[in-house]
């Protein structure tokens, strides 16, 4: 389905991204693929779900007035909060208070979820960062995207995690489908390798499929533009990192490239994802 618009109208794909250990480049991909998306003229909403270290904002070089705390308190509308990081994309500053959400009361609910389904006729997708590792909040915004993407990178102890975090949504989250991206790798050949591997411990181990969405190279140009505040995909859009990370949000984007069943389809939009974050579904 790409990013179609389904019976009801029109749907935001909400995509996470996530790993097992931190570091791996998660901010750095969610950050640049938001910028490719732009280019091919989507409209993009993030999310920024890594409580400890909130910094989406700062790869933007935005700084967020509210957060989802202001929410709860009854300070601002969900719309109110979201910061505007260029003409297209728009950031939802996670914070602290994120998972407070659920005591909201049912009335309040109920209007943050009529002020979100208006979002969903604004943004083609939402990119979720979430924090590393399988605390219950990091399981909790996985299984609220309708696609799940691992990064992991060449380093042993990546594709361990990956694989313990992978397990433990399946087994707690029951979430079966998950998509892969392997980065800082030295080639493709290298990201290839790395999915066969993680791709053989889970096909013996679990009742799960994974789908190779490509490899992003180690890359001087990206660490340069980390350093100074910039996203490679702007500052160096043919270093060979942007190159990958314009070739995956093809990836994303093709229609051709989805089979996507009713049940994933009805778990794929903003509704499902507020409803599941606030505990209303
Ligand atoms: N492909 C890459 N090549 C070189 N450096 C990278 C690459 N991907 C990420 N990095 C660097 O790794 C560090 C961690 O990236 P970040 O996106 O903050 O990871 P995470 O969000 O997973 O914690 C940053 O300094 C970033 O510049
Ligand atoms: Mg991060």
């Amino acid at each position: 389905m790409g990013f179609s618009q389904d019976h009801t109208g029109r749907s935001t794909k909400v995509i996470s991204v996530t790993s097992g250990k931190g570091g791996v480049g998660k901010s750095t991909i969610v950050a640049n693929l938001a910028t490719e998306f732009e280019k091919r003229g989507k409209r993009v909403l993030l999310f920024d779900g890594d409580l400890g270290m909130a910094n989406l904002d700062i790869m933007f070089q935005v700084k967020p007035e509210y957060s989802v705390a202001d929410v709860i308190n009854g300070n601002a509308d969900i719309r109110d909060i979201l910061v505007d990081v260029t003409s297209s994309i728009s950031l939802i500053p996670g914070g602290n208070g994120l998972f407070e959400l659920q005591k909201l009361p049912q009335a309040s609910k109920q209007t943050l979820l009529d002020q979100v389904s208006d979002l969903g006729t604004i943004y083609d997708v939402m990119i979720i960062d979430t924090a590393p590792g399988i605390a219950d909040n990091v399981l909790y915004l996985n299984s609220a995207a309708q696609e799940i993407t691992v990064v992991l990178t060449p380093d042993p102890s990546s594709l361990a995690d990956a694989y313990a975090l992978i397990k433990v949504l399946n087994l707690r989250q029951r979430e079966s489908k998950f998509s892969v991206v392997c980065n800082q790798v030295r080639d493709e050949q290298d990201g290839r390798r790395i999915f066969d591997r993680l791709q053989s411990v889970a096909a013996r181990f679990l009742p799960v499929t994974l789908t190779y969405r490509g490899s992003i190279p180690s890359d001087p140009h990206l660490r340069q533009s980390t350093r100074a505040q910039q996203l490679v995909c702007r500052t160096f859009p043919q270093a060979e990192s942007a190159k990958a990370l314009a070739g995956l949000a093809d990836t994303f984007v093709s229609r051709a490239d989805y089979r996507v069943s009713d049940e994933v389809e009805c778990k794929g939009s903003l509704q499902f994802f507020w409803k599941q974050l606030i505990g209303a579904a």
